[in-house]
């Protein structure tokens, strides 16, 4: 029989959009996310969900660009919360993605939350943090721009957690280009275990390297639109993470529901049964 486990979904890029992908409308595939957390949490209860940003196409720099900044402004990151996050089983935390350019008040108004701050999970602590901060409050659309992990900040939350263990959560990390020498020192760090990203609707598990103290950044894949010319992409799924005090051990794998949906714009139709991918153990001291 399986060990019991504490355990944390995380997900990333929902995209409910002001256009219709190809595919499953949005509406539909949000409802079909909502049932399937629901479903999951009486079959196998969870603590809490992670979401790593991108809930919405509110700014957005391509064709007819964001919908919050239309003469009629959309706020989907509002709509996705009040139709679709209300139904949640569980208590859940959002981080803004680079389509949630907003300012700092007006992201709390909207979702109750600050940009970036800490979440506390019995012996581990999750820093949510905003990567995508250089370009708030924009009155031009656009994509959003990089900001390297605010490293004083992370010191200061593991300062006031002694003896804690720490996950760094952000829509993404350019750790390779854009990050700094202090981050490379934060993550040779042993009490941080790992990094948590969404961004490249991926759930791959990359390894950062010794530079980077050869931490591992775990994707937390999408349950947006789905793209065949794009084969590295997951389809809709969550990452879970299973927590063993006692080993001092965590499991995470990216799960994917039993699905149908067309890819390769809409010209096939793909279906699955569940499946999982990019599965790691992590033991720590
Ligand atoms: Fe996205």
């Amino acid at each position: 029989m399986e060990q019991k486990y504490n355990r944390v979904l995380m997900l990333s890029d929902v995209h409910l959009c002001h256009i219709n992908w190809f595919g499953m409308p949005n509406e539909k595939r949000l409802e079909k996310m909502t049932e399937e957390l629901k479903e999951e949490y009486k079959k196998n209860p969870y603590d809490m969900i992670l979401f790593l940003g991108d809930y919405s196409l509110d700014f957005w720099g391509w064709n007819e660009g964001g919908s919050y900044l239309q003469n009629e402004p959309v706020s989907n990151t509002a709509n996705i919360i009040r139709r679709f996050f209300s139904q949640l089983p569980v208590p859940y935390f959002m981080l803004p993605g680079n389509h949630e350019q907003y300012a700092p008040q007006t992201w709390k108004a909207i979702t109750g939350f600050d940009r970036f701050y800490a979440v506390e999970y019995g012996n581990y602590v999750f820093l949510m943090l905003d990567n995508f901060s250089g370009n708030l409050g924009p009155t031009e659309h656009s994509d959003g721009t990089y900001t390297p992990t605010d490293v004083a900040y992370v010191r200061s939350v593991m300062a006031a957690h002694p003896g804690k263990k720490f996950f760094l959560c952000a829509h993404d990390f350019y750790f390779k280009d854009q990050e700094t020498d202090a981050f490379r020192e934060l993550m040779k760090d042993p009490d941080i275990l790992m990094l948590f990203a969404g961004h490249t609707h991926q759930s791959c598990v990359i390894q950062m390297g010794s530079e980077f103290g050869s931490k591992c950044i775990a994707r937390s894949g999408n349950y947006a639109y789905s793209h065949a010319d794009y084969a590295q992409e997951a389809t809709w799924g969550w990452r879970e993470i299973q927590f063993n005090d006692d080993r001092k051990m965590i499991r995470t794998r990216y799960l994917m529901p039993p699905a149908t949906y067309k890819t390769n714009k809409g010209a096939t139709t793909v279906s699955h049964d569940w499946i999982h991918s990019d599965e790691i153990e992590l033991f720590y001291e």
